[in-house]
């Protein structure tokens, strides 16, 4: 395993883990209609969005330095998409996760424009649980644990 791969995929466990704290802690700032404190509510957020964009930039790296991004060449488009394991790795999982990042920092931004605590809250509930359920959709298992 290369040196960028071994990153992202250890790195993937502190983004993972930053983004259920940050989803669990604005559900329950919601819910229980807490006060949104910036020393704490607004730097879980903010680590959030930060881990999960490292992890990202780890990933568009790894994905033209890897060994597989010679399948484009080997198998063609239609091979890659016909082949379950190339497509996952080449097509589905970066994708879904870019545009989960996209949703996460959508989240980030409407959370700021937001006056209220409740508000601050329901935004990154919103959308940070939506980006969880699409990386958390198409992580390889198999090859990661
Ligand atoms: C928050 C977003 C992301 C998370 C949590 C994540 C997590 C993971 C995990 C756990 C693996 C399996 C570990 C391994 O096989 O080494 C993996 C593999 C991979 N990821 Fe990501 N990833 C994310 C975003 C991305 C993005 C945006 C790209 C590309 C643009 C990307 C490209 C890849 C590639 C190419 C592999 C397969 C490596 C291989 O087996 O050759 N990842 N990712």
């Amino acid at each position: 395993m290369g040196i960028i791969q071994t990153l992202h995929s250890y790195w993937a466990y502190l983004a993972l883990v930053m983004l259920v704290v940050a989803v669990v802690n604005a559900i329950m700032g919601y819910f229980n209609s807490k006060p949104y404190i910036m020393g704490k509510d607004l730097r879980i957020s903010l680590f959030a969005l930060i881990f999960t964009h490292i992890q990202l930039l780890l990933g568009i790296v790894l994905y033209f330095t890897s060994e597989r991004f010679s399948l484009w060449s080997e198998l063609g488009p239609g091979g890659v998409m016909s082949n379950p394991l190339a497509r996952l790795l080449l097509v589905e999982h970066p994708f879904t996760n870019i545009l989960a990042i996209i949703l996460i920092t959508i989240g980030w931004s409407k959370h700021k424009k937001m006056e209220s605590a409740k508000g601050k809250f329901g935004k990154i509930a919103f959308f940070y649980t939506l980006g969880l359920i699409l990386i958390l959709s198409r992580i390889p298992w198999d090859q990661w644990l």
